[in-house]
């Protein structure tokens, strides 16, 4: 019999996006034409400038280790974004700079919480935050969606019946993903406004920031200053940059928050490659404008997609205005059908993979089950073909017409 396992640990969930994501390679090796819409990344690849100054830096040998939470020069220039973009005021040393947002969410639960701290996700939540409570001893409690998901996504009377005393941690994600939609700054104002005397961390993820289609993506902490001492900001480069590959992301927040990151930093990753950092310190000299094209052509993809979508009229959608998903509301479609039930996306999307060969992550997933993701950083071929394939599965389950 071997030693036993962490139990803590062992509750955790693999990443369900990943995990279809190998599916649909695993088919494809197969010789099957899969059209995959489950992956969380711009197909684009990353500007040639960003390219050039990691291979530089290589080049010149900058190979070793790098500095901890990131090089002063790279947090610099965080510090420089975001008071050029976001009209926020941050220091270096409250600059952490790790292997992908995901790593510095991670370590941030890991930094704020004690055995039992409850942490508030609103649903539909991206796959990590639970899991990540989790590792940490945390609880995650989820914030349902509302029932009619074209009212406000978030509001204090959404949030209110779940603060306790345990609550430690709130996280917020505008743009969203799974939901691809963008809070709308009278609201995030709203919200700041109702949590400025609630004695909790404020984690606010904004990774999706550059893709934002009918109007700016505004931060809580721009639009609501009184939260700043508490409020811990969460950006990257995978997705605006398309650098996903390249793992770097950064939080912006209080020192002693950012000094227990960091420190977690040195003692797990270590840091940075450091020509890594070369290639983030291009891409923020060149800012937003050097993906301004690519984002044009993200928004004339949701446009597609959404001119796709509403010859369904049984399908409906949360309001598609950012990010790159389209969280598909199936639930009317599913419960027409004799095969399934409302709630049951997940059965649904597998029969999506194995016999129509799209890949489409299920609502399940993100705590929002009868929905499902559909990620268009495609191209519109892909996603013309793709969505006929998705019109050919429901018409065969009898959820809608031919
Ligand atoms: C909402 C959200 N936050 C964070 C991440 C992590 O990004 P990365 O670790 O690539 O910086 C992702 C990636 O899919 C995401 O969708």
């Amino acid at each position: 019999m071997l030693p036993t396992l962490s139990q803590r640990i062992s509750q955790l969930q693999p990443s369900p996006t990943v995990a279809l994501n190998t599916k649909a390679k695993e088919l494809a090796d197969q010789g099957h034409k899969i059209i995959n819409f489950s992956v969380g990344e711009p197909d684009f690849p990353t500007p040639e400038p960003i390219v050039k100054a990691a291979i530089k830096a290589l080049e010149a040998g900058k190979t070793r280790y790098g500095g901890a939470g990131g090089g002063l020069p790279l947090r610099k220039a965080i510090c420089e974004k975001l008071l050029k973009e976001n009209e926020l005021t941050y220091t270096p040393e409250q600059i952490v700079v790790g292997i992908g947002a995901k790593e510095i969410l991670f370590h941030l639960s890991l930094a704020l919480l004690n055995p039992g701290d409850e942490v508030l996700i609103p649903a539909p939540y991206w796959v990590s935050y639970t899991e990540h409570v989790i590792a940490a001893g945390g609880t995650p409690i989820v914030i349902p969606m509302p029932a009619d998901h074209k009212a406000p996504r978030l509001t204090k009377e959404m949030i209110a019946p779940y603060l306790t005393a345990k609550t430690k941690a709130i996280v917020i994600t505008s743009p969203s993903n799974p939901g691809g939609y963008v809070i709308p700054p009278n609201e995030v104002k709203a919200l700041g406004d109702y949590l400025a005397d609630k004695n909790i961390w404020i984690l606010s993820d904004e990774i999706y920031e550059y893709m934002s289609f009918d109007g700016p993506s505004i931060s809580m902490a721009t639009l609501c200053p009184a939260v700043r001492d508490r409020f811990i900001l969460i950006n990257g480069f995978s997705k605006g940059f398309a650098m996903t590959g390249w793992r770097v992301g950064y939080m912006a927040g209080p020192k002693p928050v950012a000094d227990l990151v960091r420190t977690l930093q040195t003692q797990s990753s270590t840091c940075l490659p450091p020509f890594v950092e070369e290639g983030a310190l291009e891409a923020l000299r060149h800012g937003r404008q050097l993906m301004a094209d690519k984002m044009v052509i993200l928004q004339e993809r949701r446009d597609l997609a959404v001119s796709i979508l509403k010859k369904f009229p049984e399908l409906d959608m949360l309001p598609p205005n950012g990010a790159f998903y389209i969280f598909i509301d199936l639930r009317k479609v599913l419960a027409k059908s004799a095969l399934y039930t409302n709630d049951n996306s997940l059965d649904f999307s597998k029969k999506l993979l194995e016999t129509y060969h799209v890949a489409m992550v299920p609502g399940e997933a993100f705590g929002a089950p009868g929905f499902i993701r559909l990620s268009y950083a495609v191209h519109e071929d892909t996603l013309k073909e793709g969505l006929s394939r998705l019109g050919d599965a429901l018409v065969a389950i009898g959820g809608i017409r031919n």
